[in-house]
């Protein structure tokens, strides 16, 4: 099992639409392949948190990587494991920007975090995904 978490940019304004879009994609891969994880999105920054079987994630990232939607990636957790992170089915959206106008992502999981103390910044941003 490989787990990746990666901060980008979104390259142009997201509509709720294209979200909508977005989600959608994910639903349609991620089940079939196994791939799980969130996907956080706010004010045009992107967390994602994807996990699943080796061959497969390799495959994605890659796709993911070559995504014109986004650009300017910053991997902060890159593991292998025997467990995933996160016990989710699919790949869950979430959208931070819709509920909280100018809201930005919770301090506790910034890049800075991860940085400092990647295991801590992991158990904030599980705790987020279970809370949400
Ligand atoms: C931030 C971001 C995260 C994405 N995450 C996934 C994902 O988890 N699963 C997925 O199938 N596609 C995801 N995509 C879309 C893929 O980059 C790609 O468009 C999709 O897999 C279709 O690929 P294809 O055109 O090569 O078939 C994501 C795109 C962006 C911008």
């Amino acid at each position: 099992m490989r787990t990746i978490i990666y901060f980008s940019h979104a390259t142009r304004p997201l509509s709720s639409a294209d979200l909508i879009d977005l989600e959608r994609e994910c639903a349609t891969n991620d089940g079939p392949l196994r791939l799980t994880g969130v996907l956080l999105h706010c004010d045009g920054r992107f967390l994602q948190l994807i996990e699943g079987p080796k061959g497969v994630m390799r495959d994605m990232w890659a796709r993911i990587q070559a995504d014109p939607r986004h650009e300017r990636f910053q991997v902060v957790l890159d593991r292998h494991g025997r467990q995933r992170c996160l016990a989710m089915s699919g790949m869950r959206l979430i959208d931070l920007s819709r509920d909280v106008s100018g809201a930005t992502f919770p301090a506790a999981f910034n890049e800075a975090a991860f940085a400092s103390d990647a295991r801590r910044a992991l158990d904030a941003l599980l705790a987020f995904c279970r809370a949400h």
